[in-house]
């Protein structure tokens, strides 16, 4: 494939992404989204490997088989609940090939640049390898947090914001000294010191940070990897690697702000660390108490409520993704549908363990898209609610978001379940959720709980309504 044939590939595959992105953006076409993606990224892949650059193509072939049959495998095997640790994984390996191929660049004995060209060069070679350092290092710990193999709660070592600040300047004046050596030894010496404070780094960001604030934290190492790729495309003169490193890392970034603003946290605060610790938490998380009396509810009694309701709202959040009960909440719906009752789906922006999390599950269980809504859409409408059913969700449904100034959420918005006519939580024990503090819904005069398996307990609130 000549020179121009593999820029026209390129072009196209551009422009495939740009429109993977748009249509991901909504769950009706997501599933265009995904295919822009693919056939892009097929195009990508082939122009590359058949372009004037590769001399040899059989031992990229027998790479491509061996990483994409681990990678079909994983991605085959992982459970909806770990995708979040898959992503970060794959992240941490983006990040360690910006490292190898800055590395390469660096010690490629063909590359022969001089004067300003060569400053330039390793000035790429530097930022690639230090932001591939980071990302590496970071999606480690942060997979090993997510998968529970690593202590969720930040580590807080004394002093260090001054650490990290040492770090970032002895990479600053290690790349001035760097970039004034000859190629060679020294030079090397400077990058492998460089790398060892980036991943040092990289493990220190992350080990700060708590795990509520984990989604935010994949999210940014997400858009690093992109940047990592960006800088590795400069290194290699590679047009299409930089566009889609630029795609990636911009896109990270403001799914990054976007998530931060659903719970209402300052994105520099959260890199900050320290989340959950100190600051003040509610009072019964405090001192363990329960904070009343809470009122449980049987799957009889409940189907009995959505039998008189004219409208319900369900709330779907991570107990839902553990137990599996999309598909028996489907079948609820439709039963309460043919009997006439509206029903819809409010969805938090991080309920579950990451963004779209339960927009996939109901997409998958075929929950019709126009009763599923977005908390802005919906949260006024639960006033004018008869049932409000939360089914396995606990931090995006806590009141204390808004009453509770030292609450550790205080000002996340949240969808207000108690404003309807009566609440139902549906959750298997009075266990806190991913934040880790208590929620005076449980307790309201208004509130019922379901105890129990979300899918076990569905499945019996089901029975009752088609024998009603
Ligand atoms: P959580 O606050 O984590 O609450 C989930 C609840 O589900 C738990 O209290 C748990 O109570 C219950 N549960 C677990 N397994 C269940 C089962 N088999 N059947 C019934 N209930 C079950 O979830 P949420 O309300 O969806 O909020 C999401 C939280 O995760 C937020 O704090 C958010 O910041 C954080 N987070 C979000 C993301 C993204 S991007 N979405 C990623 C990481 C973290 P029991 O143990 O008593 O059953």
């Amino acid at each position: 494939m000549n020179e121009g044939l593999v820029t026209v590939s390129y072009i196209a595959a551009t422009i495939l992404f740009i429109l993977s992105l748009g249509g991901l953006s909504n769950p009706e076409t997501s599933r265009r989204g995904n295919y822009y993606g693919m056939v892009g990224m097929a195009i990508a892949v082939i122009a590359t490997v058949l372009g004037p650059k590769v001399t040899s193509v059989v031992p990229i072939v027998i790479a491509m088989l061996i990483g994409g049959s681990i990678g079909l495998t994983a991605a085959k095997r992982v459970q909806m609940t770990q995708m979040p640790e898959l992503v970060a994984a794959m992240h941490s390996l983006v990040g360690l090939a910006a490292v190898l191929i800055g590395f390469a660049s660096y010690l490629d004995p063909s590359a022969h640049f001089t004067g300003v060209e060569k400053t330039i060069h390793e000035v790429e070679i530097y930022i690639g390898i230090l932001i591939g350092a980071v990302t590496f290092s970071g999606s480690v710990i942060a997979f090993g947090k997510l998968a529970g193999k690593i202590d969720g709660k930040p580590l807080l070592l004394p002093g260090r914001h001054v650490l990290n600040l040492l770090g970032l300047l002895t990479v600053i004046w290690f790349c001035n000294l760097f970039l004034n050596v000859e190629s060679g030894g020294a030079g090397i010496l400077f990058l492998v010191v460089m790398t060892v404070i980036a991943l040092a780094f990289g493990v220190h960001m992350v080990m700060a940070i708590g795990g509520a604030d984990m989604p935010v934290v994949v999210s940014m190492l997400n858009s690093y990897s992109g940047w990592a790729a960006a800088a590795t495309g400069f290194m290699l003169s590679n047009d299409l690697l930089i566009v889609t490193g630029a795609l990636v890392g911009s896109s990270g970034a403001i799914l990054s702000f976007i998530m931060c603003r659903a719970m209402n946290r300052n994105f520099v605060s959260v890199i900050a660390g320290g989340f959950g610790t100190g600051g003040g938490s509610s009072a019964a998380a405090l001192d363990g108490q329960p904070q009343g009396e809470v009122q449980p509810i049987s799957a009889e009694d409940t189907a009995e409520l959505m039998r008189n309701a004219s409208k319900i709202i369900f709330v779907p959040g991570y107990g839902m993704a553990v137990a599996q009960a999309q598909h028996t909440v489907f079948e609820i719906t439709k039963a309460l549908r043919e009997r006439g009752i509206d029903v819809h789906f409010a969805i938090h922006p991080v309920a579950g363990r990451m963004p779209g999390h339960m927009n996939v599950l109901l997409a998958e269980a075929k929950v019709p898209y126009d009763i599923v809504a977005e908390m802005d859409e919906i949260n006024d409408e639960f006033a004018a609610t008869d049932l409000a059913m939360v089914i396995g969700a606990n931090d995006i449904v806590n009141p204390a978001a808004q009453d509770d100034p030292n609450s550790p959420i205080a000002g996340m918005p949240v969808l207000e379940v108690w404003k309807a006519k009566t609440s139902i939580v549906m959750k298997r024990s009075m266990a806190s959720g991913y934040a880790g503090v208590d929620n005076p819904l449980f307790y309201k005069e208004n509130n019922r709980m379901l105890f129990g398996d979300a899918k076990k307990m569905l499945d019996e609130v089901l029975t009752a309504l088609r024998a009603g």
